[in-house]
């Protein structure tokens, strides 16, 4: 490869963004079983499930009728069960220590806790009857 292509090379690469190169080099500086999770993506997730836990949180100590806030609970875990798989879809190391520690954890307990209201609508319901 001539200076001059590399340097039209580099150009190209410059012109369609930082953010774009940065992604280029990764596929050459890290190893394929390695997952590399942008900065946004993990903040993009957290103010995810941030938003449903306040809205967990509301729910839980609303006064409303059983059944409306089970149904919405329910909603409300499962798109935070959504938005950590977001962040775990290879299950390969990732450059976030703490989400491979943590991410597989949080969403056996998610899951534990959806699947416990669940449970918990089902009864009721057979109750009711
Ligand atoms: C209800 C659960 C959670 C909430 C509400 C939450 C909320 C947040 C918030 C508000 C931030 C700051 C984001 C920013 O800088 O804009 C953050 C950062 C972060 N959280 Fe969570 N989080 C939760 C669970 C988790 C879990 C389970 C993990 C790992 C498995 C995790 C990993 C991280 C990491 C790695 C960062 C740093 C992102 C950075 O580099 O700036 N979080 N979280």
């Amino acid at each position: 490869m001539t200076y001059r292509s590399v340097f039209v090379a580099i150009m190209v690469l410059g012109l369609s963004g930082c953010a774009d190169i940065a992604r280029w080099t990764r596929q050459y500086t890290y190893p394929p079983e390695f997952r590399y999770i942008e900065r946004d993506t993990v903040r993009s997730t957290m103010r995810d499930l941030a938003v449903h836990a306040r809205e967990l949180n509301d729910l839980i100590r609303s006064s409303d009728g059983p059944q409306r806030p089970r149904d919405e609970i329910i909603m409300h875990l499962r798109a935070m069960e959504q938005a950590a798989e977001k962040l775990d879809q290879s299950g390969w190391p990732t450059n976030h220590p703490l989400i491979d520690m943590n991410l597989a954890s949080f969403r056996r307990d998610i899951n534990f806790a959806r699947e416990a209201i669940e449970r918990d609508r089902q009864t009721s319901c057979l109750s009711d009857q």
